[in-house]
């Protein structure tokens, strides 16, 4: 059975995840990543994990279905509820809302700690997630733009630690790491950002210090257009 390929979605996360590294896919629902990594030689061990029962049948018969059943162990529950510290070297959280993705560290604070790396991939709420890291002592070391299916999405990685960047409110819009990537998938990005900037303008008293933020963060992300896109 020749191997599925994932997308440019997760395949730019399974790019981030080193050879021999152990994973744990948290909301796995088709398994399709944890398969991808062990029938591929990437890792020997990954845990396939989801909340709830309909995904858990899916990956459960997926797994079996690849032979990879010594492997993968698909478990059901609740974030990291379920997952030993220490078990792990990479945790991937993709596919889920931003808020989801905070709720479930928030729950699980004991992942800040320099042996694990975070992968998260947030549907909706990036800027609410990279608040909650930075003012949770997590530090954005990486963060990609990518295009998949016509959409823009953004792959965060994650470690704990202090971000030098928590205090500017540019870089909960948009983190450091992924302004220094010069690429259309950025440039889109960006665009959006910029979007829901003057959105929010629109709304805004002009004498109002919320006003005069958004103007300044708007002219930082069009120096950035002018010079990078
Ligand atoms: C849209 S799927 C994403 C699948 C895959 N991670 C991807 O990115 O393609 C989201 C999955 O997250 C699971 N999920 C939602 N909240 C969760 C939680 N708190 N803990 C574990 N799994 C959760 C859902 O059941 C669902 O299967």
């Amino acid at each position: 059975m020749r191997l599925f390929s994932l997308g440019a979605r997760l395949e730019t996360v399974a790019g981030l995840i080193p050879p021999g590294a152990i994973v744990v896919d948290i909301g796995t629902d088709h398994a399709r990543l944890p398969i991808w990594l062990v029938k591929t030689g990437r890792c020997t061990r990954v845990t396939a994990s989801d909340i709830a029962d309909i995904p858990i049948s899916r990956a459960r018969e997926n797994v079996t279905r690849w032979g990879v059943d010594e492997m993968v162990q698909v478990i059901q529950c609740a974030g990291f509820d379920g997952i030993q510290p220490g078990s792990f070297t990479h945790a991937v959280i993709c596919g889920m809302g931003g808020d989801t993705i905070s709720a479930i560290l928030a729950a699980a604070l004991w992942t800040r700690d320099a042996r694990y790396t975070l992968l998260l991939q947030p549907e909706t709420a990036a800027r609410r997630l990279r608040e909650f890291l930075y003012g949770h002592g997590y530090v954005i070391r990486n963060e990609i733009a990518v295009l998949d299916g016509g959409r823009v999405y953004t792959i965060l990685e994650v470690a704990g630690g202090l971000d030098p960047h928590r205090d500017d409110p540019l870089y909960a819009r948009v983190s450091a790491p992924l302004l220094t990537q010069h690429d259309e998938a950025a440039r889109q990005y960006v665009a959006r950002v910029m979007q829901s900037l003057a959105r929010e303008q629109k709304g805004l008293a002009p004498d109002s210090a919320a006003y005069k933020e958004t103007a300044s963060l708007l002219l930082r992300l069009q120096e950035w257009e002018a010079q990078y896109a």
